[in-house]
């Protein structure tokens, strides 16, 4: 701790912009208004809050990602002078299509910031383990950015920290195109997740923090950018992680540049820089609500209607070496103790509302556009006679189910297998517990139906879910963060039942995953036979430039 007269001294020094290097060595000085972190590049001052966590809001971690800097690695933020404010969210990271008006957030596109809850009794010696939160937003939007970690510390007894950050989405992060590769970075929104990740090691024990204690949670695109760094080839920094947990992985297309020329000329076309000679530095010298106003949805070539995104990933050669799954199943990842799982009904806030098996195969194949007729008609064959849903058409659940297994079920599962057959503890669950939302919309347990009660009511904008929900909370809490915290989900806070490791599927084993269900917590076989394997035997991810 430093003195009111040792704080007087230090704000005097950085007001004439000397940095003092008496206050750069103490571990979580508080001042008069707060807790003070020295970064470095920046003096910060967060919050204490009553239930004995610090938070910090809206901290910088890479320079403001405009002009020359985008479509580009994110670069190390300028140096400031005088105490920075981190008692307030900045802007989330621009994303497609209207917000909802509950939507507390703002946006732009100087965006590379984040936010951090953990105890505020840490001392330099404490080696917290670390929650890095990963949102989702199918990397067009950020869908779940901002929500207050608090309550995962304290479901900890303040024994964990928890991190969010913001990463580009849609052209910001993922504009791709050889003179993007050539003058510039691909996967930008990518290496913005690595960036924060080095930053984590870099400044995380100045928060009491571990920085080999490292878990990465991400749901639906997090979780789906979890697995591109575990095939990276980008080596500088090998031990960004010691566990993933991936909550709903989302896996679209994803192409190489060459196939997403047509892409970066029409998002061009849009922004004003169809006909310059160099559209690439149009678009850097653009102006920044001008290029935010083109960042609309789109339709593959050769396909009718938009895709759910076309701002993916793209196989770089880099980042992502190669078509992810065939990496994955080749054994070219790297293994880490990890869980991964789905919703019941991942499927069905996507899905087009389809009268007919033809409207299913065109919905599936405007997201998957290497999809053949043949293709999707032989995919179809596993969807045959599945009950209908109150207030949708007739195939909405077979496009539902469908989209479902290709997008998230079945590469979440393929993975659980790999990283098994490497000897990592690996750990596969099914999320069982509709909101009020989903029962009255007949959308069942949609895709991040458990997140409102994951970080706790009210820590999210997010409805409430219902009370009949409330028994999960800390249930999902206790699973959660005794594996970010033990790479065990079943060491820690107590937890309803024992949670068996993922096993290697074959016609003699069945593995077992955990289903969560209100007051019958259980875990459920996945044989061979049964109808979740034969549908991932039709998945084809090759094909579908997974
Ligand atoms: C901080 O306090 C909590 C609860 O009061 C305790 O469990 C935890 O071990 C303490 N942490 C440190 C690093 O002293
Ligand atoms: C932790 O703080 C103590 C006391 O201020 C200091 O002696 C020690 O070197 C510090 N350790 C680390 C790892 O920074
Ligand atoms: C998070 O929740 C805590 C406890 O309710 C509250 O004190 C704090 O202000 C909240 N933070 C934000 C950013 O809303
Ligand atoms: C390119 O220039 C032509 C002729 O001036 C104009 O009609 C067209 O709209 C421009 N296209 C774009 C994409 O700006
Ligand atoms: C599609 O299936 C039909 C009927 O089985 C077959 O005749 C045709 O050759 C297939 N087309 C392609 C492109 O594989
Ligand atoms: C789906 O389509 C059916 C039949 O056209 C219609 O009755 C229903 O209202 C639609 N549901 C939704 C959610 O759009
Ligand atoms: C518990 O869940 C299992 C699996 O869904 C189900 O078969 C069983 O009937 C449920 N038990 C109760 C008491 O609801």
């Amino acid at each position: 701790m430093i003195g009111l007269r040792a704080l007087v001294t230090l704000t005097l020094a950085l007001s004439i912009g000397i940095a003092s290097a008496a206050a750069a060595s103490a571990i979580s000085p508080t001042g008069p208004n707060g807790p003070i972190v020295d970064l470095g590049y920046s003096i910060y001052e967060g919050t204490t809050l009553a239930n004995g966590q610090n938070q910090w809001l809206g901290i910088r971690y890479g320079a403001p990602p405009l002009g020359n800097n985008r479509f580009r690695k994110a670069q190390p933020p300028d140096r400031t002078s005088g105490l920075q404010s981190a008692k307030s969210f900045r802007d989330v990271c621009h994303g497609q299509g209207g917000m909802k008006e509950e939507d507390p957030n703002t946006y732009g596109e100087d965006c590379l910031f984040m936010n951090i809850w953990g105890p505020s009794n840490f001392t330099n010696q404490s080696k917290i383990p670390i929650f890095f939160w990963l949102s989702g937003g199918a990397y067009i939007r950020k869908a779940n950015p901002n929500y207050n970690g608090t309550g995962l510390v304290a479901s900890t007894g303040n024994n964990m920290i928890f991190i969010s950050i913001n990463y580009r989405v849609g052209p910001f992060g993922f504009l791709a195109s050889e003179q993007v590769r050539a003058n510039g970075n691909l996967n930008a929104g990518l290496y913005d997740q690595r960036t924060a990740l080095e930053w984590v090691q870099d400044h995380i024990t100045k928060f009491g923090g571990d920085p080999n204690r490292v878990v990465i949670v991400g749901e639906s695109a997090g979780a789906g950018s979890i697995a591109m760094h575990l095939i990276t080839k980008t080596s500088d920094r090998e031990s960004l992680f010691a566990g993933l947990f991936g909550v709903s992985p989302f896996f679209p297309t994803q192409f190489f540049p060459s196939d997403l020329e047509w892409q970066f000329d029409h998002y061009s076309s849009l922004a004003g820089c169809g006909n310059a000679t160099d559209k690439l530095t149009c678009l850097r010298q653009q102006d920044g609500s001008i290029l935010q106003a083109a960042n609309q949805r789109m339709s593959y070539p050769s396909r009718p209607e938009p895709a759910l995104t076309t701002w993916t990933p793209t196989i770089d050669g880099d980042l992502v070496p190669d078509i992810p799954f065939k990496l994955f199943l080749e054994g070219k990842f790297r293994s880490v103790p990890s869980v991964w799982g789905v919703d019941t009904d991942e499927g069905t806030l996507f899905a087009a509302n389809a009268s007919t098996p033809s409207e299913v195969e065109t919905f599936l194949q405007n997201n998957y556009p290497e999809l053949s007729d043949n293709d999707t008609a032989r995919i179809l064959t596993k969807y045959q006679g599945i009950p209908r849903r109150l207030g949708f058409a007739p195939f909405f659940p077979a496009a539902a189910e469908a989209y479902a297994d290709l997008t998230f079920t079945c590469p979440g599962l393929a993975i659980s297998s790999v990283m098994t057959q490497a000897g990592t503890p690996t750990w596969n669950y099914r999320y069982n517990v509709p909101t009020q939302q989903g029962i009255d919309a007949g959308t069942g347990v949609y895709h991040m139906a458990e997140l409102p009660l994951l970080f706790g009511l009210g820590n999210s904008p997010l409805p409430d879910p219902g009370s009949r929900t409330y028994p999960m909370i800390p249930i999902l809490q206790g699973y959660y963060t005794n594996f970010v915290r033990f790479l065990n989900p079943n060491i820690g806070n107590p937890v309803p039942i024992n949670w068996p490791q993922w096993t290697i599927q074959s016609p003699a084993i069945s593995p077992r995953r955990l289903l969560f269900q209100v007051n019958n917590m259980t875990t459920e076989a996945l044989p061979f036979t049964g109808t979740q394997s034969a549908r991932c035997a039709v998945w084809l991810p090759g094909k579908m430039q997974q």
